[in-house]
């Protein structure tokens, strides 16, 4: 058993009663890598934003649970050095899917889990929910909980089903589970494809796709039933244009990838929603620049030279949402 404290790091109680009282939301970035979390710490250490590392299965599978918290661990270190004198620094599992996982990740050195149960049914969704709770809690670990369903790419069959969070439930729920943070359904979804053009209109002026806009009143609806409770939106990548432009430039094919405008991530980030999930847009980032360096030097075969590159956009990527998005600069 190896507890968070004992790493540097933190659970997400404070940061989550900080955000909502400042009216601004914790950036949660996936990481698989090392230049991805070197991208990340810069970012975070330079503008002190506190900041949650997210782990996938998926990430999990890549790069290997162990190495991954070990990178965690060393991310603490690697702030201070970057003059970052008390790092807020929490290590979440994304997306836990069983109560073993999660007591694997809060046994190893994790300050905060997700279990996603959302696709059970209700009752199911409670008692997985509040047995990772129980657990957790034990060790100061926080827990992420989720209710209702994102639209994926992958409901392109099932046309227009509301998965939408039940405003009426989320009482229920949070109570009877214990959660200390909620993911709720109002719109967001994951990858870079969140609508169907159908779904969209466009621009006139540039034809770029605009997207419908986020069921606000849904969120204010649970905010209204659980006043002050921290709220997590999932599927927040803005999936910004100009890398969009930029793969399909340098030979890749991104037609109408679309994401969630940033301004209803700025507002959203001043309301009760006080974590903002965001994977896509650094795979965005990162592709992008190594395309380019890809096209514009072919010769080019020292991985550093086009995974720099790479780095220093997906940093941008991370000091322009934490600056110009979340509002989480200058607040750890
Ligand atoms: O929730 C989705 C995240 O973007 C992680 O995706 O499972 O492909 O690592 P992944
Ligand atoms: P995006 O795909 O919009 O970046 O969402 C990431 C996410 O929700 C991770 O859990
Ligand atoms: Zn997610």
């Amino acid at each position: 058993m190896v507890s968070f404290k004992d790493l540097g790091l933190v659970n997400t109680r404070e940061m989550f009663a900080k955000a909502i009282d400042g009216g601004y939301a914790i950036p949660a970035f996936n990481f698989n890598n090392m230049e991805q979390l070197q991208a990340i710490i810069k970012a975070s250490a330079e503008t002190k934003s506190p900041v949650i590392l997210q782990v996938s299965k998926g990430a999990r599978n890549y790069a290997n649970q162990t190495l991954l918290r070990y990178m965690a661990e060393g991310a603490v270190e690697y702030a201070k050095e970057l003059g970052w004198e008390n790092p807020q620094i929490v290590l979440h599992l994304d997306h836990g899917d069983s109560f073993e996982l999660c007591k694997s990740c809060v046994d190893f050195g994790f300050s905060s889990v997700m279990i996603d149960a959302s696709s059970l049914p209700f009752e199911e969704n409670i008692a997985l929910t509040k047995k990772v709770v129980e657990y957790a809690h034990q060790f100061d670990v926080t827990v992420e909980a989720e209710l209702g369903v994102l639209a994926g790419v992958e409901d392109e069959v099932q046309s227009e089903v509301s998965h939408y969070t039940k405003p009426e439930e989320v009482i229920e729920f949070s109570t009877r589970t214990g959660c200390d943070s909620l993911a709720i359904s109002i719109g967001t979804s994951h990858g870079a494809y969140k609508f169907r053009p159908e779904q969209c209109t466009r621009d006139p002026k540039t034809g770029r796709l605009v997207p419908p806009p986020l069921a606000f009143d849904v969120l204010d609806a649970i905010m209204e039933k659980l006043p002050g409770f921290p709220i997590v939106l999932h599927g927040s990548s803005s999936v910004p244009q100009e890398y969009v432009d930029m793969i399909n430039k340098y030979g890749g094919k991104l037609p109408d990838a679309v994401g969630i405008p940033e301004e209803q991530l700025r507002k959203a980030a001043k309301s009760a929603v006080c974590k903002i999930n965001i994977d896509s847009d650094s795979r965005l980032a990162f592709t992008a620049a190594v395309r380019k360096v890809f096209a514009e030097k072919p010769a080019e075969f020292d991985p550093r030279k086009y995974c720099g590159p790479a780095r220093d956009e997906m940093e941008r990527l991370y000091k322009h949402k934490i600056i110009e998005v979340l509002g989480s600069d200058g607040k750890a």
